[in-house]
């Protein structure tokens, strides 16, 4: 079964051709960074036109590379929330109207559930397994119970963790978007140069939550307070302290659900798990089996749009062409737990 995924939840509009829910026939992503560089973050009327003006062309072109012509797809998918509304829309009924026009069913698709998905794409992993799910949007840490259940256990209460790395490269005048930018200057800088504070999530049902506002605080206005006497006070030290620091969190929360429930098996994604320190942390952790898919599948992409649908279809049948976008998920956003 050949199933065509169309993603365009944020700033990236890309279309994958995925056979069997398993291999990647073909993968065609479009980034806007550059024209959202300019703005130093994602416009949401600006992303919704760029989608707009090149979803015909990575349709088209993925469709070349995989050597297959419209109706030569057995179904069509695309991500139908959570995300920027008018960037979900144009994916979203660009795909039920080719859905349409070939006469082949559609399923609407949970781009978190594609993330967790994505981990399956790059090497099979026996349900279930800790999740980290980490992006511009998004901070969760979690049990994948299956394809289609995700068990949310800890989110971020705050800023996202990649909103954290654009917003102190902001800071730093390094530009958008602002991870792989940090993360190359890291490289450079020394950590030791600043200990900034750990945030103070003491309750015991906040052993799972993050909080990124304090971290960027800290870098942003009250640099001083943190700096180790002897070391210089540079970007890339600035640079190398932050991304540790916002690394740590995230492990640490992943740590304690892997403990607490019991699980050897990890799966991590999202934009953020492009990063080269989460990589290599989570990359020693050699008594787990851990899959960060290759990075094209960590970032925002049509092949777990189209992977994921494979499993919905068999289970759940197609979804209805009369189905819409939803901007917010409950599940995936910080619960006050009072
Ligand atoms: O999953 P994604 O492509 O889009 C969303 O759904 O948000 O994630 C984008 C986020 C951005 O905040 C970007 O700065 C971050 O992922 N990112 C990174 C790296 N590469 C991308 N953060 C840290 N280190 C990186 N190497
Ligand atoms: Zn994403």
């Amino acid at each position: 079964m050949l199933i065509l995924g169309i993603e365009s939840s944020c700033d990236e509009t890309s279309a994958a051709v995925v056979e069997e829910g398993r291999v990647v026939r073909a993968l065609v992503t479009n980034t806007q960074t550059a024209v959202h560089a300019q703005f130093e973050g994602v416009v949401p009327e600006v992303a919704s036109r760029a989608h707009t003006e090149v979803i015909l062309p990575v349709v088209e072109e993925v469709l070349r590379q995989a050597g297959l012509r419209a109706r030569d797809v057995d179904v069509v998918a695309a991500t139908a929330r959570p995300g920027l509304s008018g960037s979900l829309m144009v994916g979203f009924n660009f795909g039920k109207a080719f859905a349409a026009a070939v006469e082949r069913p559609f399923v609407a698709v949970d781009h978190m559930l594609a993330h967790a998905f994505a981990v399956q794409l790059e090497r099979p992993l026996v349900y279930p397994y800790a999740v980290l799910l980490v992006s511009g949007g998004h901070t969760l840490v979690g049990v994948s119970r299956t394809f289609d259940e995700l068990e949310v256990v800890g989110t971020t209460i705050d800023d996202a963790c990649g909103e954290a790395f654009d917003k102190v490269s902001t800071f730093l005048g390094l530009g958008y978007p602002g991870g792989p930018r940090i993360d190359s200057l890291a490289a450079e800088g020394d950590r030791r140069a600043f200990v900034f504070p750990k945030p103070r999530l003491h309750r015991a049902d906040q052993r799972y939550d993050v909080s990124y506002s304090g971290l960027k605080t800290a870098v942003v206005h009250q640099l001083s307070q943190f700096h180790t006497p002897g070391y210089a006070i540079n970007a890339a030290n600035i640079a190398a302290a932050f991304q540790h620091a916002a690394i740590e969190m995230v492990v640490e929360r992943l740590s304690n659900v892997c403990i607490d429930y019991g699980m050897q098996r990890v799966g991590v994604g999202g934009g953020v798990a492009a990063n080269s320190e989460l990589r290599a942390r989570l990359g020693a952790w050699t008594e787990r089996n851990v899959v960060i898919p290759r990075i094209e599948l960590c970032m925002d992409n049509g092949a777990m749009v189209a992977g994921l649908a494979y499993h919905l279809y068999r289970a759940h049948g197609a979804d209805s062409l009369d189905s819409g976008v939803q901007s917010r998920v409950a599940a995936f956003r910080h619960r006050h737990r009072d």
